[in-house]
């Protein structure tokens, strides 16, 4: 049977936001636009050469009931939180943080950085995960698989193209996170299971889907179903992320950095975090 390839259901164009304690980002998952992309609950694309942008950071804050996926371009970022994990991502590298019943953490960008540039993408994990105790997984960039195919660079941070698996594993929902660079006239294509939510984010360079639909940086871009995803590059380089995921089917109920199945176990969140009873030592 032919392959059917994923044709482009939506086009968003990222919404300016400021999060954290003063940090602009461009959001295009959770806004009024597009609340939730079944698993993927969030995604922030942050970029400036302007400190004032990001200097201010992410200071001690809580999350339940998700995961977190820091992808870094540009730029340091210093962490710690309250399974002990303390360290600094960087340029390339990957952090991904299960939350499952609580964790405290905080992303504080270094002063002497020029640039930040990065990607945060929050996952949602099934009802009978979401109290599951907390992990932490630092990938640094030397860890992440990359290889070329006809003049495309692809980084494999989840996943596995072409056998070869990402660094990243044993994520619930299945997620496959690739990291794209098409030359200018190159092309690229990318097996998906069908059923899986997919998007792509382009964030340089234009890419061209489907039926010639055309994806400027920056947008995201949501496919519908199918067997494959196919993209190419005209006069400049397309680069972009290509996520997917298995979608959960749940109801949610979320309230900042808590995403829970209803909305007394946010309110339960709230309480526990109220008491201090938020982070549990095992
Ligand atoms: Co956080």
């Amino acid at each position: 049977m032919a392959l059917q390839p994923r044709k482009v259901f939506d086009i968003v164009v990222p919404q300016p936001v400021i999060e954290g304690a003063g940090v602009r980002l461009k959001r295009s998952i959770a806004t009024r636009e597009l609340d939730y992309l079944d698993p993927f609950l969030l995604f922030d694309h942050f970029g400036s050469k302007n400190p004032a942008d990001y200097i201010a950071g992410f200071p001690m804050h809580p999350h339940r009931g998700i995961e977190t996926v820091t992808y870094m371009l540009a730029g340091n970022v210093n962490h710690q939180d309250s399974i002990g994990n303390a360290g600094s991502i960087g340029a390339g590298d990957v952090q991904w943080m299960t939350a499952g019943r609580g964790i405290m953490h905080e992303e504080m960008p270094q002063a002497n950085e020029r640039e930040l540039a990065g990607f945060q993408l929050w996952v949602n994990l099934p009802a009978k995960l979401k109290m599951t105790k907390p992990r932490y997984q630092d990938v640094p960039s030397a860890r992440i698989p990359e290889f070329e195919r006809d003049g495309v660079k692809v980084r494999v941070i989840a996943g596995a193209v072409d056998g070869v698996a990402g660094a990243v594993t044993e994520i619930f929902a299945d997620p496959e996170y690739l990291d794209v660079a098409i030359p200018a006239r190159g092309a690229f294509e990318q097996p998906i299971a069908r059923g899986h939510t997919a998007f792509a984010y382009v964030f340089d360079g234009e890419a061209v889907f489907e039926n010639d639909q055309r994806a400027p940086s920056p947008r995201l871009v949501i496919f519908g179903d199918g067997d494959v995803v196919r993209v190419r590059a005209e006069n400049q380089v397309a680069r972009f992320l290509l996520i997917s995921g298995k979608p959960l089917g749940e109801p949610i109920a979320r309230y900042g950095p808590f995403v829970m199945n209803t909305r007394a176990e946010i309110e339960q969140a709230l309480r526990d975090l109220r008491d201090g009873t938020f982070v549990q030592a095992d």
